[in-house]
């Protein structure tokens, strides 16, 4: 039996529910909400799709933080989004407060699962929900290098009217500015970027990437990205249940990869049955290097302001 809980029945909670049953290879779906009723409604919103869908998940809702009792998963979605003109930085002190929350949540009804966050700032809040649960730091993993490599392919393909799915790019470091979408490691069925693209139009895509949630926000103005963020989330949970060893760009607790330590960042990990099995630690150039000390200093300074 396979259980994932979901707490934060928003946007982001609710597409990762709704991408895990077109998925499938789970049982049960829970989905928790501090928000009386919104949980329950959009779980029997979603159980209302399974005939069509051909799917028989147990699906449930509530704001009682028990149901998500023995999940092997659980996804904290749980937060506030970002505004237009808003850093995710921004949203540190309330968001802290509860991932915290929910974190203790975790740790009292779910202690062996799983816990993938994906709350802003994202980097910040995997430390949150680690410190607070206790979890071996395999068991506590950040959402958003999937998310952000998969702006980075679109852009790309986009550009050079190619398959998406031929595209394979990496972004690491921070969810933020920071963030480094690698062009040396670009490429499209194995040709690199750089001997299909011109050098300025990689550097726009290079600057869209980075700015491509806030460019979303300002479109959308009352909230942020959610139909790709669940479906990253989802990519990441079939892969630690189904064993896949999925080759992910994950938010983990560094220890000497990269030669940084004490923060977490996104670096490519192995993720299976156990949650992140191995960090693919390789050789950065100096300026790709530099770049990701930068990041390791940006989380060290925002870690060095939550108080738990
Ligand atoms: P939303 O506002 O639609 O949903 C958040 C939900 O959390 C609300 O339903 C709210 O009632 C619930 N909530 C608040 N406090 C709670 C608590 N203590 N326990 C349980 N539920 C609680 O926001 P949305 O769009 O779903 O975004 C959620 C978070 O995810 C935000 O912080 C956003 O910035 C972040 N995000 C991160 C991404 C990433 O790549 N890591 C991508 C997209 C969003
Ligand atoms: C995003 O990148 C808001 O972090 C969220 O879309």
């Amino acid at each position: 039996m396979v259980k994932i809980s979901v707490i934060g029945a928003g946007a982001v909670g609710t597409s990762v529910a709704q991408w895990l049953l077109v998925k499938g290879g789970i049982d049960e779906l829970v989905l928790v909400d501090i928000v009386e009723g919104l949980a329950k409604g959009k779980a029997l919103d979603l159980a209302q799709s399974l005939p069509l869908w051909g799917s028989n998940i147990k699906i449930d809702g509530s704001e009682d933080f028990s149901l998500i009792k023995d999940s092997d998963v659980v996804v904290i979605t749980a937060g506030r989004p970002r505004t237009p003109g808003m850093k995710r930085e921004e949203l540190l002190s309330i968001n802290t407060e509860i991932v915290k929350s929910c974190a203790e949540k975790v740790k009292e009804f779910a202690p062996n699962s799983i816990v993938i966050v994906v709350s802003n700032p994202l980097d910040a809040m995997v430390y949150v929900a680690y410190k607070v649960t206790g979890f071996e730091k395999n068991r506590v993993i950040g959402m958003a290098g999937v998310l952000d490599s998969a702006r980075y392919r679109y852009f790309i393909a986009e550009a050079l009217n190619v398959s998406p799915k031929d595209v394979q790019a990496l972004v690491m470091g921070s969810h933020g500015d920071l963030m480094i979408p690698l062009v040396r490691l670009a490429n499209v069925a194995g040709i690199p970027l750089t001997e299909l693209l011109e050098k300025d139009k990689i550097e726009k895509i290079v600057e869209r990437t980075r700015y491509g949630g806030g460019e979303i926000v300002s479109y959308l103005k009352k909230g942020s990205a959610f139909i790709t963020p669940g479906f990253s989330v989802a990519e990441m949970v079939e892969s630690i249940i189904k064993d896949e060893k999925r080759v992910l760009t994950c938010s983990v607790l560094l220890e000497g990869e990269f030669g940084i330590s004490g923060v977490f960042l996104g670096v490519p990990v192995i993720l299976g049955r156990n949650g992140v099995e191995k960090v693919l630690e390789f050789t950065l150039e100096p300026e790709e290097k530099k770049a990701l000390l930068n990041c390791a200093k940006h989380c060290e300074e925002l870690i060095s302001q939550i108080k738990l």
